[in-house]
């Protein structure tokens, strides 16, 4: 499936994130300082949008019980072994593109 329109990269500033559904798909569109980071918002303990947690720095803290992710990677940071499913994103004339139906990696190693 091709890239889809998620959000203008206008409304997310570099330190910002926000959740968005994306043909059917619930989204995390992270904005660091190395660029777009685009996520499964559900965050790998009980499936709670990581959108509604908090980000300081790259540390990504969902909202329920704690759990922290590497808003780069994906990668648990605790527990270590957690992940999350990356999605592709780009950013086309201004705006935020992902394509929810490619393959999803699911972070790298620690
Ligand atoms: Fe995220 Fe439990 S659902 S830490």
């Amino acid at each position: 499936m091709a890239y889809m329109r998620a959000a203008a990269l206008a409304d997310l500033w570099e330190g910002e994130m926000m959740g968005v559904r994306v043909g059917g798909v619930p989204v995390l569109l992270v904005h660091l300082d190395d660029g777009l980071h685009a996520f499964v918002d559900r965050c790998a303990h009980q499936a709670v949008p990581l959108s509604d947690g908090t980000l300081t720095g790259e540390v990504l803290v969902c909202a329920a019980h704690g759990w922290s992710y590497d808003a780069r990677t994906g990668c648990g940071l605790n527990p270590a072994q957690a992940r999350l499913q990356s999605i592709p994103v780009q950013i086309v004339g201004g705006e935020i593109l992902v394509d929810v139906a490619a393959p999803r990696s699911v972070g790298g190693a620690p």
